[in-house]
């Protein structure tokens, strides 16, 4: 009998994360981040601050003068949720110059055409008050940039929200041709959305997104959950306690079933809602407790890494490190595989060894 002990499976790999506009928000964490923090623990996952893609739609000065500062709280929200920098890797893709060069190679290996039916990309121009004539090239290329992003851990799994899903599905395809045509480099990658794909807004009126104004943020405090969840939307057609409402598409119905763990009392609100026998208020204040109570966690966390100062800049200096190496060794196998490092690959040390000579001068 073969005694050699099999080696370890190598973990699977994870690749996702968020351009960094701002704080997260309760959307977020059902969408994919509540995936992420749990996933963490068995795949090798890899956490990008996607400050490139912000230049897609806000290539200034000032909008790029606001990334460190939203790339923190970015990162702080994602500790604060659960994220272990001990064992998940954070980075920025703009640090990582592997990033730029597989970006040009995949944008050959996709069409205009099929970018264009990508329905995000004309959300996002829509959002960025930019007519067909202004669609930036970089920015109908966003989806080519994420694949980038993706391939270059070569990850298996992708958790996003709903609206990132068409982008993993360019990634697929941009995978499967550079395999087709060069070798099997990429493997192709799951999507992985939330269990609750779209969060209402407290407003009731869409998708909870900070650009609308309809958000609960991870980081708000007891007192702002209260005053957010008493201002929520219901059912407008309630005007007294006694008038039978409705449960679906009632955003306070929706948190209840994501946030509330008491099922029972869930499942009697609704009974009771539905035929009159309840007061919002009565479930408002149930939904702020359930809410806070899944904050305080969170709360207690953003009070150790706020007290931590540089912990955060130092957790994604580490993370980044680490993803240059990774990148490294992937751009090495994708240029292998398409022969580009073939008979230029002297030239190209040669040049590499010059660059770093400068550095150091
Ligand atoms: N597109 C994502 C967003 O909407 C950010 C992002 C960039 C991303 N690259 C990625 C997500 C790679 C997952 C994987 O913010």
């Amino acid at each position: 009998m073969d005694d050699t002990p099999t080696p370890p499976a190598e973990k699977k790999r994870i690749l996702t994360g968020d351009r960094p506009t701002g704080r997260l928000h309760l959307g977020h964490y059902v969408g994919s981040l509540k995936s992420r923090v749990e996933l963490q623990h068995s795949y090798d996952t890899t956490l990008i601050v996607a400050d490139l893609h912000m230049l897609t739609t806000k290539p200034s000065r000032e909008a790029i003068e606001q990334i460190s500062e939203n790339a923190r709280g970015l990162v702080l929200d994602y500790l604060a949720a659960g994220i272990d920098p001990n064992i998940t890797t954070i980075y920025l893709q703009s640090a990582v110059r592997e990033t730029y060069e597989l970006n040009l190679i995949l944008e050959m290996l996709i069409t205009v055409n099929r970018l264009t039916r990508v329905p995000s990309i004309k959300d996002m121009a829509r959002a960025a008050n930019l007519s067909d004539e202004e669609m930036p090239f970089g920015l109908l290329g966003y989806p080519v940039l994420q694949a980038a992003d993706i391939l270059l851990p070569r990850a298996h799994l992708v958790p996003v929200g709903k609206d990132n899903e068409p982008h993993v599905e360019v990634t697929r395809e941009v995978a499967r041709r550079f395999n087709q045509l060069y070798g099997e480099v990429f493997p192709i990658p799951d999507v992985l959305v939330g269990e609750v794909p779209t969060l209402l807004g407290t407003d009731g009126q869409g998708k909870m997104s900070k650009s609308l104004g309809n958000t609960i943020y991870l980081s708000d405090d007891e007192k702002t959950v209260n005053k957010k969840v008493r201002g929520m939307y219901t059912d407008p057609n309630r005007i007294h306690a006694d008038v039978p409402g409705r449960v679906e598409g009632n955003p306070v119905f929706q948190y209840h079933d994501a946030f509330n763990p008491d099922k029972d009392q869930v499942a009697d609100f609704k009974r009771r809602y539905e035929a009159g026998k309840v007061g919002d208020v009565e479930v408002k204040d149930a939904l702020a407790l359930a809410i806070n109570n899944f904050l305080e966690p969170m709360r207690e966390r953003y009070r150790q890494y706020e007290a931590d100062t540089g912990f955060v800049d130092q957790a994604i200096i580490d993370g980044t490190e680490k993803m240059r190496q990774m990148a490294a060794a992937t751009m090495k196998e994708v240029k292998s595989a398409m022969g580009l490092s073939g008979s230029f690959n002297r030239i190209a040390r040669a040049a590499e060894r010059r660059r770093k000579k400068l550095e150091k001068a």
